[in-house]
């Protein structure tokens, strides 16, 4: 999510740390920092906004020194300012930090009982503080320190470190965040992502979970976290850097798309209480003995998870949900009472309508919840609670990981309103919540298998339109596939509930129609199918995203796509992953200009 950088050489580390930094503020951008050593101290300079801000403060308060730190900072814990901001330092200890520390609120808890003194509201200080503690009680060097640190640490992180009693190294650590080392001539990088040190050196050694690295000017060590020597011979990365950006994709929509499952994981994260059979919603306590209806508006994609959301919260908290474009909400005198939850999803957190629709509702007495991905957005910031979705920024126009980590909120905050309500029984809750917890790795099993659909879209992608047709709560599934078409190959697709195909669309269905079908296993197989039969009868071509292991409908589609089985409330996750591949690999065959395709906007801020 965040951007880091690192140097240690002969060179001056400012200038190298902000260039690496330049290449990595697409991954975050409200605010940034660096730590320079020099003279027996670590210098901090960070400031809230654009690289921009930052680059004019070290004019003013220049940080010399051939060692330091950088952070380019995208905010999950915490607001963007120039607080919150890394490196936190913490006595001699300079930290950034990508990623979350799940455990967080009990690390801090201890941390405060023991007498530390916090200076922001981030995950990250708290890492600071546990590697300034191990010093104190006797760590001999940054490398045992950090060790020390990580033992208590749960979660997803790449971490830098710079020591002030220690500036002939530099220690990072990896766990689930990547992280590369860079090689160069009596002088060594750390990064984020090599995008940042490519114009630096093209020796690049990838690490891996559960390694830390102990960098030198001269030289670095690898081990594991038992302190194991672990020996990984250098890759020469030829990549340019506007390919490095992409993380060698050639678009940041294919990027995106296989950044899901780790964006799924970020969502999850420390939300999951499996004691209590429950989700924790960072401290937002609804109260739902007040809640009469639950309203949820959005605009695009944000739409059509909220469709999804509806299935999954009056499934498992019997709370009726109704579903409103928010540009048409705001402008139809809305029925809004004090005993509605208004649910407000933006992926921005900035879109007009949404916003408007949001202010009316509080306007009418009625309790708002923003699900958003940027922290600090306008709607949460007026909304009375805010959930964050965690996906990280998204660069391409046509949302993918977005949606799915706004699903996998809605699931969770389904879940929590369900126990409340007492309507989703424990044992119904702890299988939910299993199941999600294994879907990052279905997730990467789907799109793992993506090269069939670049072999469909190079079948069908010359058809002047699509359709997509899914039942249930793959409806909104079938819509979000068209949309996604419609949005970055500009070829004409509808979505249309399955039921409802003799009501119209039979009449476009001829040979030269494909059609989608969401046909996995479930509760309403057994009709889809039927109406797959009825296409196939009128010569339309079936796409059918199916169930692995289902035998039955290769017979009776022309294409078939798998994905693994998963529980039916959960299953839009995974179907609408084909969806996406589909459409990329569609625009790609045709040409068009994926991550920024004509008329639209990622952020729609007037009306
Ligand atoms: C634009 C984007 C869509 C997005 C919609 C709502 O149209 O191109 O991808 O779904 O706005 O944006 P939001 O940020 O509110 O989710």
């Amino acid at each position: 999510m965040c951007g880091i950088v690192g140097y240690i050489g002969p060179r001056q580390a400012t200038p190298i740390l902000v260039n690496g930094l330049r290449r990595l503020e697409y991954r975050g951008y409200d605010s940034a920092g660096v730590s320079v050593w020099q003279d027996g101290k670590s210098r901090v300079v960070r400031c809230q906004g654009k690289l921009q801000g930052l680059v004019e403060k070290l004019e003013k308060e220049p940080a010399p020194g051939c060692v330091g730190i950088g952070h380019t900072r995208w905010a999950t814990h915490g607001r963007p300012s120039d607080t919150n901001a890394h490196p936190h330092k913490v006595g001699r200890v300079s930290v950034v930090h990508n990623g979350i520390i799940e455990n967080h609120l009990k690390l801090r808890q201890e941390l405060e009982s023991a007498g530390a003194k916090f200076s922001s509201e981030t995950d990250t200080e708290i890492v600071s503080h546990l590697i300034h503690q191990e010093f104190e009680t006797g760590a001999k060097n940054l490398t045992d320190a950090v060790l020390g640190a990580l033992k208590k640490v749960k979660g997803a992180y790449a971490i830098v470190v710079l020591d002030d009693n220690a500036p002939d190294t530099i220690v990072a650590a990896k766990n689930a965040s990547p992280m590369v080392i860079g090689i160069g001539e009596g002088e060594h990088y750390v990064a984020s992502d090599v995008t940042a040190i490519l114009s630096e050196t093209q020796e690049i050694i990838f690490t891996e979970e559960g390694e830390i690295v102990t960098l030198r000017k001269d030289g670095y060590s690898l081990t594991d976290l038992d302190g194991k020597e672990i020996e990984r011979a250098p890759q020469t990365i030829r990549w340019t850097a506007a390919q490095a950006e992409k993380d060698g994709y050639r678009h940041y929509m294919a990027k995106e798309i296989h950044e899901q499952p780790r964006a799924v994981v970020d969502t999850l994260a420390g939300r999951i209480d499996l004691e209590h059979d429950n989700v924790t919603l960072d401290g937002i306590e609804v109260d739902v003995s007040n809640i009469k209806r639950i309203v949820m508006v959005a605009c695009g994609t944000s739409y059509h998870s909220s469709l999804v959301g509806k299935f999954l919260i009056e499934d498992m908290s019997r709370i009726p949900v109704e579903v409103d474009l928010a540009s048409e909400y705001r402008y139809r005198n809305p029925v809004i009472r004090k005993t509605d939850l208004v649910i407000a999803i933006s992926q921005s957190g900035e879109t007009a309508d949404t916003m408007g629709a949001v202010q009316l509702a509080k306007a009418g007495g009625a309790k708002v919840l923003a699900i958003s991905n940027v922290l600090e957005s306008s709607i949460p910031r007026l909304a009375d609670y805010a959930f964050y979705t965690h996906a990280g920024p998204e660069i391409g126009v046509a949302s993918t990981k977005a949606f799915t980590t706004q699903l996998v909120s809605l699931a969770l905050l389904a879940i929590h309103l369900g126990r409340q309500t007492g309507e989703l029984a424990p044992e119904r809750a702890r299988k939910i919540l299993a199941e999600l917890v294994s879907l990052p790795n279905k997730m990467a099993d789907v799109i793992e298998h993506g090269a069939q659909l670049q072999i469909i879209a190079r079948r069908y992608g010359k058809a002047k339109g699509f359709l997509f047709m899914g039942r249930g709560n793959l409806y909104p599934i079938a819509l979000e596939g068209a949309l996604k078409l419609k949005e970055i190959s500009y070829i004409h697709a509808e979505g249309y509930s399955a039921g409802e195909m003799k009501h119209g669309p039979i009449a476009l269905i001829d040979e030269n129609l494909p059609v989608v079908v969401l046909v996995p296993q479930g509760p309403l197989y057994d009709k889809v199918v039927s109406n797959l039969t009825e296409v196939r009868a009128r010569e339309g071509k079936v796409i059918a995203i199916a169930t692995r292991g289902d035998n039955d409908i290769g017979a009776i589609a022309d294409e078939v796509v798998m994905i693994p089985d998963t529980l039916p409330e959960l299953q839009p996750i995974l179907a609408v992953l084909p969806l996406q591949q589909l459409s990329y690999y569609v625009a790609d065959y045709l040409g068009t200009d994926i991550d920024q395709p004509r008329n639209l906007a990622k952020s729609v801020t007037v009306e």
